[in-house]
């Protein structure tokens, strides 16, 4: 049958992780997707850039939103993150041109993530985003398959692996956090903008995601109580540890009779249990449905692998033609259904 054809806008970490994974497993995606998967052109901002992959096969835009235009692509992929510039725009440009939409970008989401959904679905195509939350979890799918016939009572969890590092780190080496943070810095575990990181807002990004899929309500970062890692200390690491607890940067979604409540905190965990063992970059989110009770996900919030792993996920649902509800109108029919609020856009 025909192939599905990608046009990838960013090859960096995850850009460069979905060429590999095409190339080392193509036929067992092919197998699994009904039909060859196959990139016929990429976009990123320098072209003469040594990425470690051969590009030689694929056409080249240097405007992303050309690319998201091109007539021989059906699926635009977008990595090159940012909640606005040539994210937001060759996205939107996507959608208006026909064609489905993959993302890893929960920042675009967070902010833009309904305004996309409502218009890829008066379109009649999809925005996909499994790879936006806790990198090769997959969160996103069990939320709108697994659990489908579940109320969900609660969504909680670690979102962000560097502040994970950081506060695990310095529990372990008894360093403070201005140590363990330039630490994480050299190691390359910082995004460009660390207030993303350790202000709690790529988590409170990420959180904000689930819970709209979660409650089915729209999504409303801007109602995620956030605060960050900065102010936390070696001593109160120690008295934690002392009580039998660890500090985890924690991320809590739940329906309350005042409606969604979403807050992104430090927050004490026991440590024998499993957030409180979650060591390093490691993800955790623990989702609670009515019917199956708690699901512990724990896996890599980061990396090529993982992240490329939820991208071709993704991917290859498009190209069997699944086409489950995002947000949007179908979240809104939920809400409804469920009695619950509907948090404030
Ligand atoms: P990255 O390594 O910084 O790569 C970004 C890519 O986008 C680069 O190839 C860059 O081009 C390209 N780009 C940026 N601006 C562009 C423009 N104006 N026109 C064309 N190309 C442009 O980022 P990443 O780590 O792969 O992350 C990509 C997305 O995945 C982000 O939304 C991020 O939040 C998300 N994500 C990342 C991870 C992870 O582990 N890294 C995990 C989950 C989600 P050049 O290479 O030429 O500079
Ligand atoms: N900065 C993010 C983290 C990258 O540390 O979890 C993956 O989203």
């Amino acid at each position: 049958s025909a192939p599905l054809r990608l046009g990838i806008a960013g090859l960096g970490t995850v850009g460069i992780g979905v060429v590999d994974l095409i190339r080392t497993e193509g036929a067992l995606i092919a197998a699994r997707a009904g039909r060859p998967v196959k990139i016929v052109a990429v976009s990123a901002r320098d072209r003469a850039r040594d990425r470690g992959a051969d590009l030689s096969a694929f056409a080249w835009e240097d405007d992303p939103v050309a690319l998201a235009r091109r007539g021989d692509i059906d699926v635009f992929v977008e990595l090159m993150g940012g909640e606005n510039g040539p994210a937001r725009a060759a996205t939107e440009a996507a959608i208006a041109a026909g064609k489905d939409v993959v993302t890893a970008n929960k920042a675009l989401l967070a902010h833009h993530g309904q305004a996309l959904a409502e218009a890829a679905e008066a379109a009649g195509r999809v925005i996909r985003f499994e790879a936006a939350v806790a990198g090769g979890i997959p969160v996103i799918k069990a939320l709108t398959e697994g659990l489908a016939a579940n109320r969900i009572r609660r969504v909680m969890g670690v979102m962000n692996g560097t502040c994970n590092y950081i506060l695990t780190r310095m529990e372990s080496a008894g360093l403070p956090y201005e140590a363990v943070f330039e630490e994480a810095r050299q190691l390359g575990y910082l995004e460009a903008d660390p207030r993303l990181d350790v202000d709690g807002i790529d988590a409170g990004h990420k959180l904000s995601i689930l819970a709209a899929l979660a409650f089915g309500t729209r999504v409303a970062f801007g109602a995620v109580e956030l605060e960050g890692i900065g102010r936390i200390a070696i001593e109160d690491i120690r008295h934690a540890a002392e009580l039998g607890f660890r500090i985890k940067l924690l991320g809590v979604a739940q329906m309350t009779g005042r409606g969604l409540e979403q807050r992104m905190s430090p927050c004490l965990v026991p440590a024998d249990s499993p957030l409180g063992q979650l060591q390093g970059g490691t993800n955790m989110v623990v989702l609670e449905g009515s019917a199956a009770g708690q699901i512990v996900l724990r896996g890599a919030g980061a990396g090529a692998g993982p992240t490329a792993s939820a991208v071709m996920a993704d991917v290859i649902d498009l190209a069997r033609g699944t086409r489950y509800p995002t947000f949007g109108v179908p979240a809104a029919t939920l809400a409804e259904s469920v009695g619950a609020s509907v948090a404030a856009p």
